[in-house]
């Protein structure tokens, strides 16, 4: 079977006040086609025969009314506590059969071009069935430290550089045949799990530990706790030797910040002030005087002023914040 394996455990921290912890971003209905959650389900219905949803106790229920109203059976995996993306697609392995095709996407990018994303996923999963642990390479723009480089060859993957400092990150710009790591993935079952005993045995048995003694899906808090937090990314795709790329031709954003969000909304005919000001959450007239690339952004309890190129800071915000998250 192919498995559509979805990761849901991100609050989306830097897209606060929009983003809150008991309604993450991947839930938000910013846009007419619904949440980006929504949308990633309809993307793969047809591509996968099943789904499994990697959750929280806080979202799992937001999870189901998207997929009980697409009429989608599913299986739900609901965490006890956030162990990284190398334990959650861990579960996901075990929840599966062996010979499962996985395809490992996030809940919260947005994606055009149905196409062209068929296309490459159809590619990963005919690489994924010779044994290959596949990853979907995107054209860079930008010397961005927020991703994942994978320094390819033709279909094969030289190196995989999971968050370089900005030096590192301009000099695989310059050198030209870098991708960004999508943070989608696709594999049989079987070859991640192998792979990840290899590389990091002690993450491989404390998530089994974890899983043997699930119940219905849900995690026990604290055999949990003692899987250690690593990303798959460092986990596994930065060692593992089976690593191959599909160069993607769709538009991909990670909406990750309120520049990404804003350079998507531009580009779709949102409007913005002669100045580059934005108001998102708010139908209220609103003036700028003396303000450039300002992005305010309202909701019924807070209220955000951010310089467009401070957006990663927005973090820091939601960190010293407990009432209001
Ligand atoms: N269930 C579950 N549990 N999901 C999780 C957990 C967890 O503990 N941690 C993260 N996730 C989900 C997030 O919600 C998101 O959908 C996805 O896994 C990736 O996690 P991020 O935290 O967003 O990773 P990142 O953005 O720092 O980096 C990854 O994505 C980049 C592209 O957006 C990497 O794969 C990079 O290499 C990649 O470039
Ligand atoms: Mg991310």
């Amino acid at each position: 079977n192919i498995v559509h394996v979805i990761l849901s455990g991100g609050v989306g921290s830097r897209l606060w006040p929009l983003s809150r912890k008991s309604n993450p971003k991947q839930y938000l209905n910013l846009f007419k086609e619904g949440s980006l959650f929504g949308m990633t389900v309809l993307r793969n219905k047809v591509l996968c025969d099943q789904v499994i949803v990697v959750g929280n106790r806080e979202n799992y229920q937001l999870s189901r009314e998207v997929l009980d109203s697409q009429g989608i059976i599913y299986t739900d995996i609901v965490e006890a506590t956030p162990r990284n993306t190398a334990a959650a697609i861990a579960f996901a392995a075990l929840a599966a059969a062996a010979d499962d095709i996985l395809v490992v996407t996030p809940s919260d990018h947005v994606i055009v071009g149905e196409e062209a994303y068929k296309k490459a996923i159809q590619a990963g999963i005919e690489k994924a069935r010779e044994g290959y642990i596949v990853t979907f390479g995107i054209q860079p723009t930008r010397p961005e430290t927020g991703y994942g480089y994978i320094e390819f060859e033709n279909d094969r993957v030289l190196s995989f550089r999971e968050k370089p400092n900005q030096d590192t990150a301009e000099d695989f710009i310059e050198r030209g045949n870098f991708l960004w790591n999508s943070g989608m993935f696709c594999f049989r079952a079987d070859t991640l799990l192998h792979e990840l005993e290899q590389f990091e045995p002690k993450v491989y048995a404390t998530a089994f530990a974890a899983w043997q003694h699930q119940k219905d899906g849900r995690l026990d808090e604290s055999l949990s706790k003692k899987i250690p937090s690593i990303s798959i990314d460092y986990a596994v795709m930065e060692r593992s030797k089976k690593i191959r790329v599909v160069a993607t031709q769709f538009e991909w954003s990670d909406l990750g910040s309120f520049e990404a969000l804003y350079d998507y909304l531009r580009s779709t005919g949102y409007s913005v002030d002669e100045n580059g000001n934005m108001v998102i959450g708010s139908d209220m007239y609103t003036a700028f005087v003396g303000l450039k690339d300002t992005i305010v952004v309202c909701t019924d309890d807070a209220l955000l002023f951010v310089q467009k190129e401070k957006s990663q800071d927005v973090k820091k915000i939601y960190n010293t914040l407990e009432k209001h998250q």
